[in-house]
C-alpha cells in the first residue's frame, strides 16, 4: 500500500479540477479513474463543443433539496475563473446564447487544458482503476482499487452520477456516502428527453426530426428554447430543461407560437386572404409539417381553408399550439440522461469546503452531490467550483 496525501476518486470535471487545486499547494495527489481515459463525459458535451460554463451561473440555476448550499463555492470560483484558464491555454471558444460558453474547436481542448494543468501540478494520473472499496484507516483512509492501494490522508469522492453508465458511470459514490454515514436522496434521471405512448407516439415519431421554439411548462417553471421531435418524443433544450422539474404522471404544457398569437393570425389572415388553407397560414410561424399536423388533429376535413373557419374552430387550433397539455410516458432516464438528480444529501456537507461534517477529511464534489444544474453549462460550473472548495482544503 503505498502512501499520498490526496486520493480523488474520479477523473471527471470535478475530480480533475479538485485534484489540480490541491497539488498547486504542494499535496501529493492521486487520482483514481475507473474507465479507460479521464474526462469522457467532457469530450462528449456541448456535441462535442463543451459548454464549459455559464457566465450568468447563479444559485437560482441548480436544483437542490437545500437551493442555498452551492452559494458559497460558486461564489469563490466563478465562470470568469474558469475563464482566465482557458484564456491563459489559448483555448478559442464563442457565446452561443446569452452566457453559454462553447469551445469554437472541440471538448478535447477543455480536457487537454486540464490534462497539462495536472501534469504541471504533479498529480498522479491512474486510469483502469475503479475503485472497489475504501476503509477508514483513523486518521486518513485505505483506497483499494482495481490497481492500486492507497493510504491517504484526504478522500475526495468526485465519482459522479448514474447518467450514461456507458461511459462509466457508477454508484460508488453514494455507497460510500451511505458508508460514511449521509444520507443520499433518491435520484433520477435530469436534462433527458421524454418518451410517449399510442397517439402522441405516432404523432411525435411522424415528426420525428422537425423543430420548433417553444415554452416547455411544467407547474409554476418553464423554458423557452428550440424543441425537437424525435422517434421516441420530445428532445431540444426546452424539453430536458423542462424533464428536471418533471415528475412521472404529471403532464407538461407547450406553447409552440411564443409571443405570437395564433388566434390574432388566423382572424387576421380569415379578413385578408379568406381563401388560403389554414395549414399555410399557420406555416408562417411553425414548421410546416406541424401545422399540418395540427390542422388534421383540430379540424374537420371540411374547414381547412379560413373561410370555413368560426371563431370556435380558431380557438382550438390557437389552443393546440399555445396550450398544448401532454403527458409523458416516461423520460429516455439514465441512458441518455445529462445529469442526475439527487444524490449526496448536502446536510452533512460544508458548502464552504464539501467535507464531510463528522468524517474529517472527506469530501464529496461535482454531480455525485445534491445540486444539478439546469442545461447551458452550469452542470460543469458547478462540477469546476465544488472541485476547487475541495481542493483548497484537502
Ligand atoms: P463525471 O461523471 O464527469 O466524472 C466522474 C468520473 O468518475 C468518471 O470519469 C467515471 O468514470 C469515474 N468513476 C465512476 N465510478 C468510479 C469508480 N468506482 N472508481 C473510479 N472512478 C469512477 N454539462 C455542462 O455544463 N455543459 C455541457 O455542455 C454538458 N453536456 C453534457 C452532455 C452529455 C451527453 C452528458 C452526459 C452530460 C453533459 N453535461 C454538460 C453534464 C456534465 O458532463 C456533468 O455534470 C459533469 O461531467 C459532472 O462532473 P463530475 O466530475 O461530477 O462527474
Amino acid at each position: 500500500m503505498k502512501a499520498t496525501d490526496v486520493v480523488v476518486i474520479g477523473g471527471g470535471a470535478a475530480g480533475l479540477m479538485c485534484a489540480i487545486t490541491a497539488a498547486r499547494r504542494g499535496r501529493r495527489v492521486v487520482v483514481l479513474e475507473g474507465s479507460n481515459k479521464p474526462g469522457k463525459k467532457i469530450l462528449m458535451s456541448g456535441g462535442g463543443r463543451c459548454n464549459f460554463t455559464h457566465l450568468h451561473s447563479t444559485h437560482a440555476n441548480f436544483l437542490s433539496a437545500n437551493p442555498h448550499f452551492c452559494k458559497s463555492a460558486l461564489a469563490r470560483y466563478t465562470p470568469y475563473d474558469f475563464l482566465e484558464m482557458v484564456e491563459t491555454h489559448g483555448v478559442a471558444y464563442h457565446e452561443k446564447s446569452p452566457g453559454q460558453l462553447f469551445c469554437d474547436r472541440s471538448s478535447k481542448d477543455i480536457l487537454n487544458m486540464l490534462l497539462d494543468e495536472a501534469a504541471q501540478a504533479s498529480v498522479t494520473l491512474h486510469t483502469h482503476s475503479p475503485v472497489l472499496e475504501v476503509s477508514d484507516g483513523s486518521p486518513g483512509y485505505r483506497v483499494i482499487s482495481e490497481k492500486h492501494a492507497y493510504e491517504t490522508e484526504s478522500l475526495v469522492v468526485a465519482s459522479g452520477g448514474l447518467s450514461i453508465p456507458k461511459m462509466g458511470a457508477t454508484d460508488l459514490g453514494y455507497r460510500l456516502a451511505r458508508q460514511f454515514g449521509l444520507d443520499v436522496l433518491p435520484t433520477r434521471a435530469g436534462l433527458v428527453p421524454f418518451t410517449f405512448s399510442g397517439a402522441l407516439h405516432e404523432m411525435m415519431s411522424a415528426l420525428s426530426g422537425v423543430s420548433v421554439q417553444a415554452r416547455a411548462s411544467c407547474g409554476s417553471t418553464s423554458f423557452t428554447d428550440g424543441l425537437l421531435f424525435t422517434h421516441r418524443g420530445l428532445s431540444g433544450p426546452a424539453a430536458l430543461q423542462i424533464s428536471s422539474f418533471w415528475q412521472p404522471g404529471e403532464s407538461i404544457t407547450l406553447d409552440m407560437s411564443v409571443g405570437e398569437s395564433i388566434e390574432e393570425l388566423l382572424r387576421g389572415a380569415r379578413e385578408s386572404a379568406p381563401r388560403k388553407k389554414v395549414a399555410s397560414v399557420l406555416s408562417q410561424v411553425v414548421p410546416r409539417a406541424l401545422a399540418e399536423h395540427i390542422t388534421d388533429d383540430a379540424l374537420p376535413a371540411s374547414t381547412r381553408t379560413l373561410a370555413d373557419l368560426g371563431n370556435q374552430a380558431i380557438g382550438t387550433v390557437a389552443a393546440k399550439i399555445h396550450d398544448w397539455t401532454i403527458k409523458p410516458a416516461a423520460t429516455e432516464g439514465y441512458r441518455t440522461a445529462e445529469v442526475t438528480l439527487g444524490g449526496v444529501d448536502t446536510r452533512k456537507l460544508s458548502s464552504q469546503t464539501m467535507a464531510s461534517l463528522e468524517h474529517e477529511n472527506l469530501y464529496f464534489v461535482g454531480e455525485v452531490v445534491d445540486v444539478t444544474g439546469h442545461l447551458g453549462g452550469h452542470n460543469f460550473q458547478w462540477a469546476w467550483a465544488s472541485g476547487y472548495a475541495a481542493g483548497e482544503v484537502a
